[in-house]
């Protein structure tokens, strides 16, 4: 993609779609605890899946946490583990989020409706405030796809019901079940990417 199309790109037939033909940059930030499992692998499973797409120029990730205690690590082993079985890599180091993330980025993907509720919490204003949203909002097998409009309290009304379930503490079949509905998910929000119905 990149910017070097310009004016030309308008000229386009219709059948291209409406994100590749404008060149705009999406930034997108996914967010959990501690930032050493769900939300790294939801970053390594969508970057995965942007470049299988081309759209590496076009679509920026990072992941941050609500919480502090694992700042300057990286990844959760057991993560790492689980993902490089289904050929994931993960890499970065935990930190948690700020206030300027709610500027730098077009949408912050929450892994279950405690981290919404904080990042809704955090949010200086009502413009912050929409960009949040759960992750599996996207996956079309949720239910609730792109019908509900970004402000309605979609956690509340779930119930947790379209929570990634943290692994931390949990059995090593957790990490699993994050990767199968982290991965349904990501393919959910990229293709609301491309076809202009996300952010
Ligand atoms: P994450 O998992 O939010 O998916 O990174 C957790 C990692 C650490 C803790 C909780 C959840 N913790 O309590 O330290």
């Amino acid at each position: 993609m990149g910017g070097s199309d310009g004016a030309g790109a308008d000229e386009r037939s219709d059948t291209t779609r409406p994100y590749e033909r404008d060149g705009e940059v999406t930034r997108l930030l996914f967010v959990c605890l501690g930032n050493i499992c769900r939300s790294p692998t939801a970053e390594g499973v969508m970057r995965a899946l942007v470049e299988q797409a081309g759209l590496q120029d076009s679509i920026e990730l990072d992941s941050a946490g609500t919480g502090a205690w694992h700042v300057g690590n990286p990844p959760d082993a057991r993560a790492v583990a689980a993902a490089g079985e289904r050929g994931f890599e993960l890499h970065g180091r935990a930190r948690q989020i700020r206030r300027e993330d709610f500027d730098d980025f077009d949408l912050m993907v929450a892994m279950d409706g405690e981290n919404l509720r904080e990042l809704r919490r955090l949010a200086p204003g009502r413009d912050e405030r929409e960009k949040v949203r759960l992750l599996r909002e996207f996956d079309p097998a949720s239910g609730v796809g792109s019908e509900a409009p970004p402000s309605r309290p979609i956690a509340s009304r779930v119930a947790g019901e379209l929570d990634v379930p943290d692994p931390y503490y949990g059995a090593a079949g957790g990490f699993e079940e994050v990767l199968d509905l982290v991965h349904a998910a990501c393919v959910g929000l990229l293709e609301q990417i491309r076809s202009g119905q996300a952010p």
